[in-house]
């Protein structure tokens, strides 16, 4: 997985490169109107959500793929950090095995997961409270637009439908914007995020291009929140 090397190279420029991320971190976090003692977090970076929570809890675990993020994100004895994939059989097994978890939470990470329904029956196995924040498809849609590449980002609706099938669930969809002085700090930040889609990246060709002819001083996020009733 191509992405996941990324996040593991540039762990040490995450947390420098992420206002969005943060913001989405802090807003999903103020949808948790309880405080959960056993917290799942997928795909936890280096720990944002993990340094935001302001209540006691017993254990958290967080779970992330890129060895880098996971070498920097907190760890003591109520803080336990797996370096594994969240889709992996083995991991979901053993997650089952320590059940039932008060909350599984995930920020601006499961717009990777290969099978996002599988992932999200899975939490359903686990626990009945879930708090979400999932970058969806008109993120850098004009991006998208003006280089003819199609984005592999999830669509938020056929997320709400897919999550409901398991959880009962409100949801906002938000959007941000973050300006930049010029088109080539905008490409730089998409770079250092992480967020540039791994597999299907834009050739030199294109990259200069969209610079070169890209209308907005902004780049436009938008993001998915979901989270239970409750
Ligand atoms: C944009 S970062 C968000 C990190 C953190 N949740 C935050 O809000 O700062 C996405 C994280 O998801 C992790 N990730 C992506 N796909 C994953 C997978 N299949 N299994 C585990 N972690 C994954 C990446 O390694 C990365 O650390």
């Amino acid at each position: 997985m191509k992405h996941i090397k990324e996040f593991s190279k540039r762990a040490n420029s995450y947390d420098e490169n992420t206002i969005i991320q943060k913001k989405v971190a802090t807003h999903l976090l103020s949808k948790v109107k309880y405080n959960p003692k056993k917290i799942l977090d997928l795909g936890c970076g280096t720990g944002d959500l993990n340094l935001k929570i302001d209540w006691e809890y017993e254990k958290f675990i967080g779970v992330d793929s890129a060895y880098g993020m996971c070498k920097k994100h907190p760890k003591n004895d109520f803080v336990e950090v797996i370096n594994i994939n969240f889709e992996d059989k083995k991991f979901q097994q053993d997650m089952l095995c320590d059940t039932p978890f008060d909350l599984i939470i995930s920020s601006s990470a499961l717009q990777w997961a290969k099978n996002i329904e599988e992932l999200i029956e899975f939490t359903s196995k686990i626990s009945s409270n879930i708090a979400f924040a999932i970058f969806t498809c008109n993120t850098f849609a004009d991006i998208y637009k003006l280089s003819s590449l199609e984005t592999f980002l999830p669509d938020a609706k056929e997320l709400v439908e897919i999550t409901k099938k398991y959880f009962d669930i409100v949801y906002e969809i938000k959007i941000y914007r973050l300006n930049f002085e010029d088109n080539i700090s905008k490409f730089r930040y998409i770079k250092k995020t992480g967020v540039s889609g791994g597999e299907r990246k834009l050739t030199v060709r294109q990259t200069k291009k969209l610079i070169e002819t890209y209308p907005h001083k902004y780049l436009e996020f938008e993001v998915l929140f979901i989270h239970n009733k409750k």
